[in-house]
């Protein structure tokens, strides 16, 4: 129950809610939205989801603001990543409206999971597609389903606000040069679970992969993008192999806002000697500062933290996002909607 929930201990995790929100692509044409109270769905066991990866996702937060208002962050924009994630996959993109509505219906449905203000926690938005027409050969689904669940989460890297370390294994990929890394798919996700159980297991937070082609510039760091400050710049990785972050773009918006310049461009690992602050920016992640990056490759121990405290960028970065998120200054980029 939602009154029995530790809301400032939780973990970045799935604790059931009351209902779920469902749309169905049938004969040509998305049906109503359909509230369920089942966590579970029944499809062909030949479905294209199953067997040939037709799966995409997204996840975006609901806040509780200081004036007891909800309010989910930048969702037009991961109406938009999914749309293009579709059409990378090939299935039926959602129309916009219709995210936006499902969301809204979501959360309102299971306002009482929307934790306190004040707890640090949000409710978690995953919206997720898969494609359900039963195939054997390879070819898309014409039938998807498109779903909307909602979990309370705590923060995603243990311990919160404070530094982790990373690593750099040049023996994994997650994702092909041209490949799907631009699309929030579950199979890149399958392809980095055997290289982060290793980082875990060396006591790393996550991988800091490298460009897939010449392994020679920096890409993502696990399910975040990747910054760092260097000369009091913002650098941040361009790549076509990672997924454009919305922290990201959001955290560049907040960089011109402090008077901050913006690089993004292509980062060398041994760049990584002269910057000043390094974070892993995402919903999950939100800024999550770096201390120290390992590359296990050779042998080099890059410190990023000199005092083993978030660096003064990433604080402001932090607290910024933050506060507009939960209503305490003003939203002059309009990023938040609020649940009314
Ligand atoms: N990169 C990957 C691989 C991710 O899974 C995520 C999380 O969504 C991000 C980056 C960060 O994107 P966003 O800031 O839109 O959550
Ligand atoms: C997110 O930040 O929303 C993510 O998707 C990261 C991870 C939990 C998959």
């Amino acid at each position: 129950m939602a009154q029995e929930l530790d809301w400032g201990s939780l973990p970045f995790g799935y604790v059931k809610t009351d209902y779920n929100v469902r749309c169905y692509y049938r004969d040509g044409k998305w049906g109503p939205i359909e509230v369920s109270d089942s966590d579970t769905i029944n499809i062909h066991m030949a479905a294209t989801a199953l067997h040939y990866g037709q799966e995409i996702f997204e996840g975006l937060k609901a806040f509780r603001g200081v004036d007891g208002k909800i309010r989910i962050f930048r969702l037009e924009e991961n109406a938009k990543r999914m749309r293009s994630s579709a059409e990378g996959l090939l299935m039926q993109p959602l129309p916009e409206d219709i995210f936006r509505e499902m969301c809204l219906k979501v959360v309102k449905l299971n306002e009482r999971f929307v934790p306190p203000y004040g707890t640090g926690a949000s409710l978690y938005i995953r919206p997720l597609e898969i494609g359900l027409s039963p195939r054997v050969g390879v070819k898309e689904a014409d039938e998807y389903l498109f779903l909307m669940l909602v979990t309370p989460v705590g923060p995603y890297f243990k311990g919160g606000f404070q530094n982790t370390n990373i690593c750099i294994m040049r023996g994994y990929d997650r994702v092909a040069p041209l490949g799907t890394g631009r699309f929030k798919c579950g199979g890149n996700y399958a392809a980095s679970l055997a290289s982060g159980k290793k980082a875990h297991d060396l006591g790393y937070s996550a991988v800091l992969f490298l460009d897939p082609k010449e392994k020679k510039y920096l890409d993502e760091c696990g399910p975040a993008n990747f910054y760092a400050i260097k000369d009091g710049k913002y650098i941040t990785p361009a790549s076509d192999s990672i997924l454009p972050s919305i922290t990201n773009m959001s955290l560049m918006d907040l960089c011109a806002d402090m008077g901050i310049p913006v690089e993004r461009r292509h980062i060398t690992v041994d760049e990584l000697e002269s910057v000043s602050e390094a974070a892993a920016c995402g919903t999950a992640a939100v800024c999550s500062p770096i201390g120290e990056i390992d590359d296990l490759d050779t042998g080099r121990k890059y410190v990023i933290s000199k005092d083993g405290k978030p660096g003064p960028v990433t604080t402001e970065f932090y607290n910024r996002l933050n506060a507009i998120r939960l209503g305490e200054c003003e939203d002059t980029h309009g990023w938040n909607t609020i649940v009314e």
